[in-house]
């Protein structure tokens, strides 16, 4: 096959697959065998392998991932991405309707929709081609999370037809269907690790991933709701939606039109049933006006448009049954009260725990064994009972709930302290949960970030007696972890899989662990996992005291001293020292060369001078590297934006800048510094 050839070829293929993902993902009516859909795009991805000059980026090739991206670039919205104003009631539904009318007059139509329940998405098309995927960020610029979002095979990478302008953005929201999210969270649950509370945040932990051959693989999906765009084809929402789906966008196809307010009460009350059987998670209905005339007649508050509402549903509550109560042993030796329900289906995914909190949440419920109960699954949180049903309760057999006196792990006496809920093991070295939950502490993102080392392999070495402390870590050789492995078999499907570290896992351990060794003191003081001391609080103390030694001497009147240290953490603090394990801990830490003193050199500046400012940095500098500088600017309150735009306070501007940045800076008259005048500010 010449060139020529080729060319022409692939560019058939890729109209033909590129249909064939609209049948089988937007239309949900597959054309042809799975079988012959790989047949044809094994052969575009073998000529686009010889005929490498023919690849493009919008391939249908392409959606199986393959990128990583290590961190996602700012992107400014073109439109600002706002919310809706939402209520739990249908009077102000009604109470809407009245407003629209003052000032709309009779004579207009409705539009109502789902409220999908994930992440809003904006993706901007240019000449018929996926530019740009860009998430919702702080509504006036988002993450550009294009490359992940190209692996969602609902979205079309090229449109279908002409009729579309020459540019315009479509948002929407990303979305985890039941079936990928149930599948999702059996396959971390088979590994250990930790299931997703919900879709949404499945949804939003899959996209901002790095690898996006991982995205590819959990199965997301994309409803479109909005069109925005210089040119688009109709003055009306409705339509625009619907020719939008010939071009290939996932539009629902439970959006209507409703002449009145009766017609919307109506499908409200429609919907409120019908959600309960659809394959993905929506938490309201999206009333909006047709016109775009009369949208912009009503205009908009600060954050909401003025022509549009969402009308949110009560959390859906079930009955079930109480089997037993788990006590599990957190980190810090917490014991949390978990409850086995009978399994039962609730908003879309089966439900068979659900926490229970405390002892005073069982004795405020006054739960016996045994009890019905209501569960019920709000926003981010894991279900939770909510009331027992006391006329099913068997009188005369059931007892009520005790809270257990010892640790269900290691047997030790519980305590609990004057005026707290919690009960606590205090055996913290010796009991597993804590030890193992410590070690997950210590290597988790926020702490040494040491992300080779997941969840489950963290088990693994404490099972295989390779890890106790977090000093073990530093200890472990390629001979120790080669060949280390486990299998686990799935509860549910009864399937058998086996973790082992191969080669490349065994180095890539030792490398994170290597690595995190240059972690920053106040990285190290909150990875230590002192109890009440978060990230934000290890901060304070670390810029405070600037070494550990200096922390350990403190009394309690300096620590209380600190600005956000009240009585309870500076306890904590001082029991934490006074214990002679942990002292020996950061000794040998020191020894391992683990950093247990600010780097006087990095931070030099910390200080809110720069509040309120936002920087967007360009070129190359003499003093610092580039990202130094953004973190010099974030560490002083100021805020990072990359492009200039008319409320950008400053363009810090070292060598070889980008011409178009200075071009625009100077045209919207936003004050260009140098490396020293900025320097100069934090003086
Ligand atoms: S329209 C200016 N329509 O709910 C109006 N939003 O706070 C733009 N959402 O940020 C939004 N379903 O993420 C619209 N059918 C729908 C929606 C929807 C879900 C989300 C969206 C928005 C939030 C509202």
């Amino acid at each position: 096959m010449n060139k020529e050839q080729a060319k022409k070829r692939i560019e058939e293929l890729t109209k033909e697959i590129n249909e064939h993902n609209y049948y089988y993902y937007v239309l949900d009516s597959p054309l042809i065998s799975d079988f012959k859909f790989d047949l044809l795009l094994k052969e575009l991805d073998q000529l686009e392998n010889d005929f490498p000059e023919f690849l493009n980026t919008n391939s249908p090739t392409q959606r199986v991932g393959g990128e990583v991206t290590k961190e996602f670039a700012k992107i400014k919205h073109k439109y600002p991405m706002l919310s809706l104003g939402n209520t739990y009631s249908m009077q102000e539904v009604i109470d809407f309707d009245e407003r629209v009318r003052k000032v709309i007059g009779n004579d207009f139509e409705y539009v109502c929709e789902f409220k999908y329940d994930g992440l809003s998405i904006g993706l901007t098309y240019i000449d018929g081609n996926l530019k740009y995927a860009v998430t919702r960020g702080d509504g006036e610029q988002g993450d550009d999370v294009t490359a992940n979002v190209r692996t969602i095979k609902s979205i079309p990478l090229t449109l279908h037809g002409s009729d579309f302008p020459d540019e315009f953005e479509i948002r929407g929201e990303i979305i985890m269907p039941h079936k990928s999210f149930q599948r999702l969270n059996d396959e971390r649950e088979e590994i250990g690790e930790t299931p997703f509370a919900n879709p949404r945040n499945a949804a939003s932990g899959s996209l901002k991933m790095q690898d996006t051959k991982e995205v590819s693989k959990r199965g997301l999906d994309c409803f479109l709701y909005y069109l925005l765009g210089e040119n688009l084809p109709f003055n009306t929402h409705f339509e625009n939606l619907k020719t939008a789906r010939n071009w290939g966008f996932k539009i629902s196809d439970y959006n209507k039109k409703c002449p009145n307010i009766k017609g919307v009460l109506d499908y409200i009350k429609e919907i409120d049933i019908k959600r309960k059987t659809l394959d993905f998670d929506i938490d309201g209905v999206v009333i909006k006006i047709n016109s775009f005339n009369q949208q912009e007649m009503l205009g908009y508050t600060a954050k909401n448009p003025k022509w549009a509402i969402a009308y949110k549903f009560k959390a859906e509550q079930v009955s079930t049954k109480l089997l037993s109560i788990d006590f599990q042993v957190g980190r810090t030796g917490a014991i949390t009260p978990v409850a086995n329900l009978e399994p039962v289906q609730l908003a879309g995914t089966i439900v068979k725990r659900a926490t229970l909190h405390n002892a005073d949440q069982i004795e405020k419920l006054n739960l016996h064994n045994g009890d019905f109960v209501f569960v019920e699954k709000g926003g981010e949180i894991i279900p939770k009972i909510i009331s027992v049903d006391e006329s099913k309760r068997d009188l005369i057999n059931s007892k009520k709930v005790e809270f257990i006196t010892n640790c269900p792990e290691c047997g030790t006496l519980l305590f609990r302290k004057e005026g707290e809920a919690i009960h606590y093991c205090p055996n913290d070295t010796g009991c597993a949960p804590q030890i193992k939950g410590k070690l997950e502490h210590f290597i988790s993102r926020k702490a040494m970030n040491i992300d080779s080392l997941g969840e489950g392999k963290i088990e693994l070495l404490f099972e295989n007696d390779l890890v106790k402390n977090p000093l073990d870590l530093y200890k472990l050789t390629y001979e120790k972890l080669f060949n280390l492995g486990k299998s686990y078999t799935s509860e549910e499907s009864g399937k058998t899989r086996t973790v082992k570290f191969k080669e490349k896992a065994a180095e890539n351990i030792l490398k994170g662990i290597e690595e995190s060794k240059k972690m920053p003191f106040e990285r190290v003081l909150y990875a230590l996992g002192i109890r009440y001391v978060g990230e934000t609080v290890a901060k304070k103390l670390a810029f405070h005291f600037r070494n550990i030694d200096a922390l350990k001497n403190a009394a309690f009147d300096e620590l209380i001293n600190v600005e956000e240290i009240g009585n309870r953490i500076a306890e904590s603090i001082i029991t934490f020292f006074s214990k002679q394990i942990n002292l020996d801990l950061i000794n040998n830490l020191k020894i391992v060369g683990l950093q247990f003193e600010i780097n006087e050199n990095l931070t030099l500046f910390v200080s809110d001078k720069l509040k309120n400012k936002s920087f967007v940095v360009s070129g190359v500098f003499t003093k610092y590297s580039r990202e130094k500088i953004k973190k010099i600017i974030e560490e002083n309150g100021g805020k990072i934006i990359s492009t200039v735009s008319s409320k950008t306070n400053f363009l810090l501007a070292g060598e070889s800048m980008g011409p178009e940045k200075k071009k625009k800076a100077e045209a919207l008259n936003v004050p260009i510094i140098s490396e020293e005048e900025f320097l100069k500010m934090l003086e």
